[in-house]
């Protein structure tokens, strides 16, 4: 099998130029790939635009690119309205456009008309099922899901997902590509709702919320965990690997005890639904669960985008020390 699309910097079509559009047209063209970024509205390509400069500038303050290479990268970058154009001549195709399966579902039925069979068709999607995503094409074996976390340009970890249909090739290239372009892809084989990333999270949000109603622990104090604790250790070490270096008898132990306490609760908190009643939509409305002072949240935002930045240093100068093997037991 080639792989053409990791092996050349094969074209790239991006549809949709919002907030995972710009980020993901970004990388794509910093791993040297000609790409092609897709928006019905002038507006969405000139903002998208103006965001990929304001990113690299950052990575540049933070010498993580040199001003010569986000130059080159921007070159690579050609906008376009017109969907026809930005599908010409592209391998690969990664759909950024909003949430809905009435929108996604007639788009991709459209790029199956409009490319040839062996371009790759990836969604974006954070919920959707990539099989209902594929649902109106006539070559479902070549949709994938390839789902990146906010910020993309930041965050290593994206998930490629298999559909009911999809082909082993289309998820092999889609992985390489990942890799090709410096991510750090999981294989995701079930068309399972939340996929991976999204279900871990809110699993350990369920107990997140079930441990603060109970009052044992301050919301506060239960983030303190996670960033200090939980998620800095997580960061290098996975439960797998702690459970070896830990003991795994400990572990067992542990494990054994807690999983039948832990909160099962099927309904979510209210907390959420109460602040989206009052208008309390987080950052963009000034105020969410906590309330933000003028520049407020651009400093949150700067020392978040800079700690991650570190952090992407860190991993590169600690790379992994093995594939993942298969595990005993
Ligand atoms: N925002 C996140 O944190 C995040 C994280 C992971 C995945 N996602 C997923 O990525 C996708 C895009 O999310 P976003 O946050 O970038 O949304 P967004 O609203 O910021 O951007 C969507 C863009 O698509 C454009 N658009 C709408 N309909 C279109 C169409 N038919 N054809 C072409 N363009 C169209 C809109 O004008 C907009 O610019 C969604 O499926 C979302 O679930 C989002």
């Amino acid at each position: 099998m080639t792989h053409y699309r990791s092996a050349g910097k094969c074209p790239i079509a991006i549809v949709g130029a919002g907030t995972m559009g710009a980020g993901i047209a970004q990388i794509f063209a910093q791993g040297g790939h000609p790409v092609r970024l897709q928006a019905r509205k002038k507006e969405t390509l000139e903002a998208a635009l103006r965001r990929i400069r304001v990113n690299q500038d950052e990575l540049i303050r933070h010498e993580l690119l040199t001003a010569a290479d986000a130059e080159a990268a921007r070159g690579r970058i050609t906008v376009t309205q017109d969907l026809k154009e930005a599908l010409a001549g592209a391998a690969f195709v990664s759909e950024n456009i909003p949430e809905r399966l009435d929108l996604k579902q007639p788009l991709f039925a459209e790029l199956d008309r409009l490319t040839p069979t062996e371009v790759i068709l990836s969604t974006n999607t954070s919920s959707l099922p990539i099989t209902q995503v594929a649902g109106d094409t006539k070559h479902p074996e070549r949709v994938v899901g390839f789902h990146w976390f906010n910020p993309p340009h930041l965050i290593p970890l994206v998930e490629v997902i298999r559909g009911d249909r999809t082909s082993d090739a289309s998820m092999d290239e889609t992985y390489r590509l990942a890799q090709a372009i410096g991510k750090s892809p999981i294989r995701v084989q079930k068309d399972i709702p939340g996929f991976v990333g999204n279900r871990l999270q809110r699993s350990l949000e369920r107990e997140f919320f079930y441990l603060e109603r109970i009052g044992a622990c301050s919301g506060a104090d239960l983030e303190v965990a996670l960033k200090q604790g939980l998620g800095f250790r997580w960061s290098v070490v996975g439960p797998l690997e702690h459970a070896d270096l830990a003991g795994v008898d400990t572990h067992a132990a542990t494990v054994a005890l807690l999983f039948p306490l832990l909160s099962t609760d099927p309904a979510p908190p209210p907390l959420f639904a109460n602040l989206v009643a009052k208008g309390r939509l987080g950052a963009k409305t000034g105020a969410g669960v906590y309330e933000y002072g003028a520049g407020e949240v651009e400093h949150i935002l700067a020392r978040r985008n800079a700690m991650l930045i570190d952090f992407i240093k860190v991993l590169k100068k600690h790379p992994p020390l093995r594939a993942p093997q298969a595990q005993a037991g």
